[in-house]
Order: structure tokens, then sequence, then C-alpha cells
């Protein structure tokens, strides 16, 4: 365990059924904050595994407190009392994990209007909104943090492409949303520091293997090994900024934790885990 800074504080994490945002979700119920975990749906999802009941029920079974929400951030509607409903829970939500996020590939000079509009929805005005809904709250009490999970593909890959042209065109699209989402935060963040409010993104240094990443990126993590990276080190970054005083920060998992000297522990919070969790290449980012 750490510190114990966010030990007693209550946290709404978005897409939280399932990879990164579970595990997030797991690590922070282990340090002692009570999690609102929200998705789409609170059932199955078809052919992924993972639900919002089920992740829920794990972590309750450890002793800790969840509960479940859903909303499609899609829907301006649906995310409109997202957080008066995480409020309802366990109270005023103290941190704000925007996490989930939805990938159209397609080449820029092809990709619809529609699914550019439903990117910008769920990557960009979604997370937005949340802010949004939770700033008041949190600035009332003076104390407050909201983090973004981010992605690599908010620049263009480095000439030459390690995978190939076209694969560093594809992910175009969805890394405009993350470059927005950046720009936004960033803004937000010198606004709503000086009320206590800590607003920063973060991204991967590398392929973290969730179901969705393997799915769409698994052929070029197997050939590949060095570009994944393990979900610890997101998990390790994500608390870092959800407990200490960073303002406005474009943060990269590994980076963040060489920069500030911080551990990796395992999901679970007991174990601090070897130094190769830290070691690998920090040039290689593509996630
Ligand atoms: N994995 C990587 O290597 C990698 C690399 C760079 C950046 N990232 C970023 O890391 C974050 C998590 O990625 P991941 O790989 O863990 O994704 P994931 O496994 O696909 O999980 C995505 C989560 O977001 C939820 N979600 C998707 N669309 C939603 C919507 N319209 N409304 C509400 N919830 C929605 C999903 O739940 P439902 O489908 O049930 O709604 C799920 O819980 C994302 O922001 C992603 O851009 C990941």
């Amino acid at each position: 365990m750490t510190d114990g800074l966010i030990k007693g504080r209550t946290a709404l994490i978005t897409g939280a059924s399932r990879g990164i945002g579970r595990a997030i979700a797991g690590r922070l119920a282990a340090e002692g904050t009570r999690v609102v975990l929200s998705a789409s749906r609170m059932g199955s999802h078809g052919e992924l595994n993972g639900t919002l009941e089920e992740a829920v029920a794990e972590i309750e079974a450890t002793g800790a407190q969840a509960a479940a929400v859903a909303a499609n951030l899609a829907s301006d509607e649906e995310r409109g009392d997202l957080v008066a409903r995480a409020e309802k829970c366990f109270g005023p939500i103290d941190i704000l994990i925007n996490n989930a996020a939805m990938g159209r590939w397609g080449l820029p000079s092809a990709l619809s209007l529609k699914d550019r509009r439903k990117m910008m929805e769920v990557n960009l005005h979604a997370p937005v909104d949340l802010a949004q809904q939770v700033a008041p709250g949190m600035r009332d009490r003076g104390e407050g943090w909201i983090l973004s999970i981010s992605s690599d593909t908010a620049r263009q890959f480095d000439v030459p492409y390690r995978d190939s042209p076209e694969a560093a065109h594809v992910v175009a699209p969805y890394g405009a949303t993350k470059a927005a989402l950046n720009r936004y935060m960033e803004g937000l963040a010198h606004e709503l520091a000086p009320q206590g409010i800590f607003v920063n993104t973060l991204a991967p240094v590398a392929i973290v293997l969730t179901q969705e990443a393997a799915r769409f990126v698994g052929h070029i993590a197997k050939a590949n090994p060095d570009m994944v990276e393990p979900m610890e080190t997101m998990v390790e970054a994500a608390l870092e900024l959800v407990s200490e005083r960073h303002v406005g920060r474009v943060a990269y998992s590994r980076r963040l934790l060489h920069s500030v000297g911080r551990a990796v522990r395992s999901l679970d919070g007991r174990r601090e885990l070897g130094d190769a969790f830290l070691a690998a290449d920090l040039d290689g980012v593509v996630g």
C-alpha cells in the first residue's frame, strides 16, 4: 500500500468494466478509496469479457466499497447527470478519472463524420462535461483531482514508421481526439489549480494489452514485445496523479514514475515490484 493519501476518498472511474479503468478502480479500492465504476451498460457486452456488475462484485469481495452507474458517454443526455447519480452512492466525488474512450480506425481522408463525431463525444466532450459536473463541488470543498487517460497517438509517429505508414495514419483521427483532450485539460488545469483542483492527463508509453488493444494492435505487440507495457505502470502513474499536486501535466506512465522516483506496486497494492517495470526503453512510445 502507499502512504494513505487517497484513503477515505471517493472516486468515479469511467470505462471501468474492463481494461485500464477496471485495474485503476481495483487499485484505488485496495488503497481505501470508495469507487464508483461506470461504463455504457451494466451487463454483458457480447464478445468482450468483463461487466460492471462483475467488476463491482470482485472489488467488494476484497472488502472494499464499490458501486456501479451506467451511462453511454456518447450521449450528452445520458452523461448529463452521471456525477449526480454517482454521488448518490458514497457522497461527493473527490477524484474523477476519465478513462473511457472509443477508437474508430480509418484513413484520415475517408473517416465518416458520424464516426468522427462519436469519437469526439466520448473522448473529448464527455471528459469535459464530467469535469464540469465535478468541479463546482470540488471548488466548494477546496480539493479535487481530475485525471483523463490519453494516448501517444496524440502526436504523429516519427518517420520511419516502426510498423507501416497506414498504421500510423489510421490512428490519426483517434489521436486527434486525444490531442484535443490534452490541450483542453491543460487549460482547465491552470484555471482550477488555484482552487485546489489538480487536473492532468496520462498516457501509456507503450501498448497495455487490454482486450481492446489485443484486438487492434495485438500483432504489433507480438512482433515487438518491447512495445508492451505492464498494466501496473499505468495504474501506479494514475495513482501518483490523483494523490499528489501535479498541475496540467501531459504525462507518460513510466516517464512520470521515473521523474518522481515512485516505485511500481502490484495491482492489489501489496507488493513492490522490481525495477524491470521501469527499466525498459522509454523512447518507443506508441500507446
Ligand atoms: N490499451 C492501450 O494500449 C492504450 C493505449 C493508449 C491509450 N489508451 C487509453 O486508455 C483508456 C482505456 O483503454 P483500454 O484499452 O483499457 O480500453 P477498453 O479495454 O476497450 O475499455 C474501454 C472502457 O470504456 C468503456 N466505454 C467505451 N465506450 C463507452 C461509451 N460510449 N460510454 C461509456 N463507456 C464506454 C468500456 O465499457 P463498455 O464497452 O461496457 O461501455 C470499457 O469499460 C482509453 O482512454 C484509451 O484511449 C489505451
